[in-house]
């Protein structure tokens, strides 16, 4: 399938909409965060789940295991086809959600959508790791929860750029590796993403689905900037 998935980071349903519409064929897949589900709410999953698109739901669900479940079944509702949790909720918590994924979709008839795991936010460095108790370095920290996820039933993680290859490495051929900070190198440096590879480099460390953002969102034809990454893909 087409790795692409549009980052919809934008404030309202019109917005998306619009994006989706332009995109539409041209991408493997939408990601909804937490500033557009916030502002519009789960209908917005839904239309776009009718229209036949995936929608990764990032909405990072971190809580004690039946919460998580709970929230797990309520996204699987809206059509998702992916969700995520953040692996640092324990093995526990991410059984749950992963249950939950397929016991509701299951119950829906639907297919059960892929769960996935955050393992470090790529925004903590080793001395915010510190900070909150972990001392091992974080590339350590990141394998260690990988493969917590792997036995916990989950089907992937998010990854850096920077963490991809070793993740593949650890964790095997069948593990989705979810990897943003895809940058041309053209453009590396223009924005908050310091950590970047292309799109052809996450694809040959190993990522399975791409995160893409302003590269497309940002683009004068957003369509024509998704086309061309996805020529450089090969
Ligand atoms: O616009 P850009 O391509 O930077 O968008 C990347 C998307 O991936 C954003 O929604 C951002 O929040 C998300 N993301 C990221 N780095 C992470 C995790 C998520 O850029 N480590």
């Amino acid at each position: 399938m087409n790795p692409i998935l549009v980052a919809l980071d934008v404030d309202s349903a019109e917005k998306a909409l619009a994006l989706a519409d332009q995109l539409k064929g041209a991408v493997g897949g939408y990601k909804i965060g937490k500033q557009l589900f916030t502002a519009v709410g789960p209908s917005i999953v839904r239309t776009l789940a009718d229209r036949g698109e995936r929608v990764f739901l990032d909405l990072k669900f971190h809580d004690i295991p039946n919460t998580v479940a709970g929230a797990v079944a309520s996204a699987v509702a809206t059509g998702a086809w992916m969700v995520n949790v953040h692996c640092s909720g324990g093995g526990k918590m991410m059984r749950a959600a992963a249950d939950a994924a397929a016991k509701t979709a299951g119950a829906l008839g639907r297919p059960r959508p892929l769960v996935i795991g955050v393992t470090v936010l790529t925004s903590m460095d080793e001395a915010a790791l510190a900070e909150v108790g972990t001392t091992r370095p974080v590339m350590d920290q990141v394998l260690h929860l990988a493969r917590l996820a792997q036995a916990s039933g989950l089907d992937g993680v998010v990854a850096s750029p920077l963490e991809t290859k070793a993740i593949r490495a650890a964790c095997g051929a069948d593990f989705a590796i979810v990897t943003p900070g895809i940058r041309a190198a053209a453009d590396v440096g223009k924005d908050d993403q310091a950590r970047t590879l292309s799109a052809a480099e996450a694809v040959a460390a190993g990522a399975t689905y791409l995160v893409i953002g302003r590269p497309i969102t940002g683009a004068a034809d957003p369509r024509a900037a998704a086309g061309d990454i996805l020529a450089q893909l090969g």
